[in-house]
């Protein structure tokens, strides 16, 4: 599948939230679709887990599957249209593109519970770490992937804790950029009643670019788990490095995606991915 089938049916927002959701798909069982799996009257499934709230647009994933099945039925995993969809989004905006390798099979377990497993917005880089390292993924490996965070949105709840009582005697987490922190207050106070209210990643968050790892040296990354990349030498100079050079950066992006959606574990080629055969 290339970019005509995806094209036509998805933009802007909707683009990123596949990026995350190769991402956040990515529980301990690996890359087999089971994030898009919905809960049942037994079973509450990961989608519907709480760091998984904000995942929406399932339906273009439904469109690019329901287009396979009738041209090849049984065939493509919904896994790999997750990869593909992925993929497609970076490219669309302006990123670089990758042969996908595909052949990835769709799991039958999605479990909200197994989604604590997920390193968290607030997570420091000892965590960051240990939650990749399960899954055979290396520091250079989170400093790459935590690029993806040059596209898309954030809301309030993922950064709340940098900019209201931070610690007893600091209200902002003081490696923020002042302004920056002004700015994140006033449109998430204290107490936000807007549930959609949130910011950008980056500053230009519609591109693929490298703007993300010059706004964390600056201190305006969004979240603890961004600004935690500068707490330990080797991914300090990694950022240094992706922030001095696009090229780089997209070089190391692209074989991190790869290594990141090649650890699979399904079993069926689901016919519809919201439930199994
Ligand atoms: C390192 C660990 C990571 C953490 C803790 C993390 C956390 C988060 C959180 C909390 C959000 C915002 C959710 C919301 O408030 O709506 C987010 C958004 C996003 N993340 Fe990450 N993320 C991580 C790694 C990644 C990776 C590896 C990628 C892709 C390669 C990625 C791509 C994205 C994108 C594109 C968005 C924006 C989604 C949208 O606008 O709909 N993230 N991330």
């Amino acid at each position: 599948m290339g970019l005509p089938l995806i094209m036509g049916v998805f933009f802007n927002e909707i683009l990123f939230g596949f990026i995350y959701l190769s991402f956040v798909g990515f529980v301990l069982k690996g890359c087999d679709g089971s994030v898009l799996l919905n809960s049942t009257a037994n079973n509450q499934a990961e989608k519907d887990g709480p760091p998984n709230i904000s995942l929406h647009a399932f339906y273009v994933i439904d469109h690019a599957k329901k287009a396979l099945e009738a041209v090849c039925p049984g065939t493509v995993s919904c896994a790999d249209i997750v990869a593909l969809a992925a993929r497609d989004a970076v490219h669309l905006s302006g990123g670089p593109t990758w042969v996908v390798p595909k052949g990835r099979k769709d799991g039958r377990i999605s479990r909200a519970s197994e989604t604590r497993q997920l390193a968290a917005p607030t997570s420091n880089i000892s965590q960051l770490q240990q939650s990749f390292s399960q899954r055979g993924l290396s520091m250079e490996d989170l400093v790459a992937l935590s690029g993806g965070h040059t596209l898309g949105f954030a809301h309030c709840s993922s950064f709340q804790n940098r900019i209201h009582n931070f610690a007893t005697t600091q209200d902002v987490d003081p490696s923020m950029h002042k302004s920056f922190a002004a700015s994140l207050r006033s449109v998430c106070p204290m107490h936000n009643k807007v549930r959609s209210a949130g910011a950008n990643l980056d500053s230009t968050p519609t591109t693929f670019d490298n703007r993300y790892y010059k706004l964390l040296l600056d201190g305006k990354s969004i979240f603890t788990s961004d600004q935690a990349l500068l707490t330990n030498p080797t991914t300090n100079t990694l950022v240094k490095k992706f922030a001095d050079s696009r090229e780089e950066f997209e070089k190391a992006f692209v074989e991190s995606m790869i290594k990141m959606s090649s650890i699979t574990g399904g079993q069926e080629v689901r016919l519809n991915c919201r439930f199994v055969n």
